[in-house]
């Protein structure tokens, strides 16, 4: 099985290529070499490549960056988008598009289930829905998996961040009133290898289960990594961003686990995360 994984460099593309399954051979440009808002860059790599399944992580990801820069947004995540699905589409391969829980506005108060309303409230979000619109409509052997609060070992991510500022800071303030599935790069990228594996095209959620608020998560963070800063919750209002992220992010895995794949407990993943981590800085 040929993959190939646009965003290579970034934190899925990266466990993408880690956790690969045995036969499957992964080829995984970063933005330099393969830059999705070029189509003749995208045609000539898939062209060259013959992948049977083509896994979309490329992305402008910075959600501030976003507000700052709408047209760069739209023009990485819809229409760069636009150009993968044409190209998997006259190619033959599969497509897997990574998309987000900043679909939602997270005014609902239950998880957002696969088939919730989607209706962003930023620019992330908005150019990352008009990615699925463009998914639907011209690639129909399609999976299109919404993900959330992403974090791996080495990449540039609230875990780290958090251990970083707990380094440098006596105390940290946190938002406790905004929620998400916090997800394991590693475990989001096995679980897409298992849904590949099975011509169930569609839509679906691939979080870690449960769910915390980023003062939840970051007192885990702490906690496991033994690091006794103290974290004051704070209201998101009182914290100043560009980006308005859901309130409730928190995305249900219904249609994946109807096919017996789920994603181990967030605090589970974190633990391994950091085990990981410690690992690799002391290797
Ligand atoms: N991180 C999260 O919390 C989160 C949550 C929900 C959904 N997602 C989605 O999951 C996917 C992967 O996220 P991630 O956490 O792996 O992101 P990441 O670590 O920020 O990496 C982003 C990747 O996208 C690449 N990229 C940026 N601009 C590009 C372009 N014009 N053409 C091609 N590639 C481009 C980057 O390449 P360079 O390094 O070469 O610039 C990098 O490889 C994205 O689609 C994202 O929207 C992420």
């Amino acid at each position: 099985m040929r993959v190939l994984v646009t965003g290579g460099t970034g934190q899925v593309g990266r466990a993408l290529q880690r956790v690969a399954p045995a036969g499957y051979t992964v080829v995984a440009p970063g933005s330099d070499e393969c830059d999705v808002a070029d189509f003749a860059t995208v045609a000539r790599l898939i062209e060259r490549e013959q992948p049977d399944v083509i896994v979309h992580a490329g992305a402008m990801t910075d959600v501030d960056g976003c507000e700052r820069d709408p047209a760069r947004a739209f023009q990485v995540n819809a229409l760069g988008t636009q150009h993968v699905a044409a190209a998997a589409q006259s190619a033959g391969a599969a497509l897997v598009y990574l998309s987000t829980n900043y679909v939602f506005d997270g005014e609902d108060p239950e998880p957002y289930h696969e088939f919730a309303t989607p209706r962003p409230i930023s620019v992330y979000g908005r150019s990352k829905l008009a990615g699925e619109e463009a998914v639907r409509a011209l690639a129909p052997r399609h999976y299109i998996v919404r993900t959330a609060m992403v974090y791996d070992e080495t990449g540039r991510n609230f875990v780290n961040t958090m251990l970083r500022a707990a380094a440098e800071r006596p105390s940290l303030t946190v938002v406790a009133d905004q929620r998400g599935n916090p997800t394991y790069a590693g475990d989001l990228a096995a679980a897409i290898y298992r849904l590949i594996a099975q011509p169930a095209f569609g839509t679906y959620h691939l979080v870690n289960e449960g769910s915390a608020s980023w003062y939840e998560w970051a007192i885990e963070i702490l906690r496991l990594a033994g690091i006794a800063t103290p974290v004051e919750p704070i209201p998101a209002a009182a914290w100043s961003r560009l980006a308005r992220p859901p309130a409730n992010g928190v995305l249900a895995n219904t249609a994946a686990a109807a096919l017996g794949i789920t994603l181990p407990p967030w605090q589970d993943a974190l633990a391994r995360c950091l085990a990981r981590r410690d690992a690799l800085t002391t290797a």
